[in-house]
């Protein structure tokens, strides 16, 4: 199935200067990029897009990182693209990332993993509608 998914590149790469070779992985895997823009995000915004880790103990110093730089958001588009986006990040934990995996290479730890991938249908929903309105998310043209 045709799916929708949304990727962050998270403040770390963006200051280490390789949203181009992250986006060069999402490409070369047959992820097309149909939305993109760079943000910085304040706590609120931060906050409100990781609720669903609000009581996790790693939410406070979570949002610090996310509201520390500035953040690439993109809609990746493809067949099956939220699990297919998944795999190609690698597990949350860099050291348990497979070889090939964004996060096997560009990860400096279990926080500063590089990237965010929506891990459901549900998730990916909100997640784009968090970050891009109706004209921004026109059906790509192939
Ligand atoms: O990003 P992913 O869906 O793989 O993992 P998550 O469990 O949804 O956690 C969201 C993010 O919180 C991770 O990508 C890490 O940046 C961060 N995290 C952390 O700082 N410490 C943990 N013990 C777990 C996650
Ligand atoms: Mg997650």
């Amino acid at each position: 199935m045709i799916e929708r998914t949304l990727a962050i590149i998270k403040p770390r790469a963006v200051a280490r200067n390789i949203i181009g070779d992250i986006l060069k992985m999402m490409e070369e895997n047959n992820l097309k990029i149909v939305a993109l823009k760079m943000i910085h995000m304040d706590r609120k915004v931060a906050a409100g897009f990781y609720y669903v880790h609000k009581d996790k103990p790693f939410f406070t110093s979570l949002i610090k990182f996310m509201t520390s730089g500035a953040v690439i958001v993109a809609v990746l588009e493809g067949k099956d693209a939220i699990t297919r986006y998944r795999k190609l990040m690698g597990s949350t934990n860099p050291d348990k990332a497979d070889e090939g995996t964004i996060r096997k290479k560009y990860a400096e730890s279990l926080q500063a993993n590089a990237v965010h991938g929506s891990d459901s249908p549900e998730s990916a929903e909100y997640e784009i509608s968090y970050f891009f309105n109706a004209t921004e998310l026109r059906p790509y043209h192939y």
